[in-house]
């Protein structure tokens, strides 16, 4: 073992991250449908919603739309060249299903085959290994209008829809992966009511959250029929979670929170079932469960290959008997107050340690983690990010740590590639490597992209 200094392994995956509707902009070009984030983003234009974070009530919906992303539709060549001169060796890509079958299902758009096939060359070109998200929050919005994740045929929509992928894409394309935290888009979405569908039904939260897992387990069992040899996991987030006060009740509140906001997914996606305490101690849960859950997840479960996992903050729980969970999270002492990514770099460590212990260390990948930084306006400011730096210097540092330790840990994803559109926050909240101007294109690099690239480049973290 080496004592000093942090070494990634050669064939440990580096790179970075970005969604469709966040980066690619041309959202109405060449047959592509309005998606859900399209929809919300107009219909909420400067208004106000409940918020997706824990801490903050409520926040305004930007003005700014994201039409434009950060021109990658138009610019995918340039921004791929970027990559390869950083010298990652991947890249997280999501794919469209509004450019792919924009009537949701049914007919195939050529035009939007054709992006993804020039976009998937290029990739390959430059050196660089993809991993390829179906559904990154972008549904289309023909589907939502007749119920979305609720209808009980979302998952033979999001089979066919995945079928069409593998088949088009599965010859260059070996890590897949179905969903890009559906706990956020069903949670938010019908829980909290802060994110599309903005509803507040407990009962169809649950119904959604169900079928969301049935398709993906619809759409591992397809890619497996494909014999394509490749690997199929999901993305989900987890927040590193410690108790307020060192009491056992707020130790069982840490408990219910993790397992509700990570294991509701990753569970039947790995074991088949939902987490038992949940079903036990939070009635509201158990009594609006969706009918015969356990004979679908054992009709259709399909263990997944690998978990990605999006690590961006800490929060603190207590014991609150009002809520759902019968736990409430607080700010942790990490964060400014009312930030809603505060950094807490050993978190990391910790969630990756409890993840490969709980789920006999299964590979793992750090789909996204990433530094939150407000447009301040300036670019020269913004472009020399030292804050970014350390950021991304202790992440890694922890990921180290964990290859050091014995972890199944594979890959790290950079949020993202360059300045895109936030949801809610526009272009005022940024997290890229590439500083854009988010009105012409421009680009140029942070000091944050050259300081990555060393350490693309020499696997070694000063
Ligand atoms: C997670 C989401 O996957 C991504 O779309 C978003 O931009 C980042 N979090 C940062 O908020």
């Amino acid at each position: 073992m080496e004592l000093f200094g942090f070494r990634l392994p050669e064939d440990f995956l580096i790179g970075t991250a970005n969604s469709a509707f966040q980066s690619e902009g041309a959202w109405d070009r060449d047959g592509k449908s309005e998606s859900v984030m399209d929809y919300y983003a107009r219909e909420f234009a400067g208004k106000e919603v409940a918020n997706q974070s824990a801490f903050v009530e409520r926040s305004r919906y930007s003005e700014e739309l994201p039409d434009r992303g950060c021109y990658f539709y138009d610019n995918y060549e340039a921004y791929i060249e970027d990559m390869q001169k950083t010298g990652q060796n991947t890249f997280r890509l999501a794919l469209a299903w509004t450019r792919i079958i924009p009537t949701g299902f049914g007919e195939v758009n050529q035009k939007g085959i054709d992006f993804y096939n020039k976009v998937i060359d290029k990739f390959l070109t430059c050196g660089i290994t993809l991993l390829v998200d179906l559904l990154h929050w972008d549904l289309p919005q023909c589907l939502m209008e007749l119920g979305g994740y609720e209808n009980p045929d979302f998952p033979k929509w999001f089979e066919a829809y995945a079928k069409v992928c593998f088949e088009a894409f599965g010859d260059r394309v070996k890590m897949w992966s179905t969903f890009n935290e559906n706990a956020i888009a069903v949670t938010n979405g019908y829980f909290y009511g802060s994110f599309p569908p903005f509803r507040k039904d407990t009962r169809l939260g649950l119904l959604a959250a169900h079928h969301t897992i049935l398709a993906h387990f619809r759409a591992v069992r397809a890619y497996r029929a494909t014999n394509q040899g490749g690997k199929i996991g999901a993305v989900n987030c987890i927040t590193d979670t410690t108790p307020a006060e060192p009491c056992e009740e707020d130790i069982g509140a840490v408990a219910r929170q993790q397992e509700f906001t990570f294991g509701w997914w990753v569970q039947p996606m790995l074991e088949g079932t939902y987490p038992q305490r949940v079903l036990r101690e939070c009635p509201v849960i158990r009594e609006n469960m969706p009918e015969n859950y356990q004979q679908d997840l054992d009709a259709w479960f399909a263990p997944m290959d690998y978990i990605g996992l999006n690590y961006y903050i800490s929060q603190r729980t207590e014991y609150n008997p009002d809520t759902l969970l019968l736990s409430n999270r607080v700010e942790s002492f990490y964060s400014t107050p009312g930030q809603s990514y505060a950094s807490y770099p050993a978190g990391l460590f910790d969630v990756v340690q409890y993840i490969g212990d709980r789920y006999h260390n299964i590979e793992m990948y750090i789909t996204e983690n990433g530094c939150a930084m407000p447009n301040s306006g300036d670019e020269e400011k913004d472009c020399e990010d030292d804050a970014r730096i350390t950021y991304i210097r202790e992440h890694l540092r922890s990921c180290a740590r964990l290859i050091r330790a014995g972890y199944n840990l594979k890959g790290y994803y950079y949020w993202n590639d360059a300045d895109s559109y936030e949801e809610l926050d526009g272009y005022k909240l940024r997290f890229g490597l590439t500083w854009v101007d988010s009105k012409t294109g421009r680009r140029r690099w942070k000091k944050s992209r050259y300081y990555f690239s060393k350490i693309c480049k020499s696997r070694l973290i000063n």
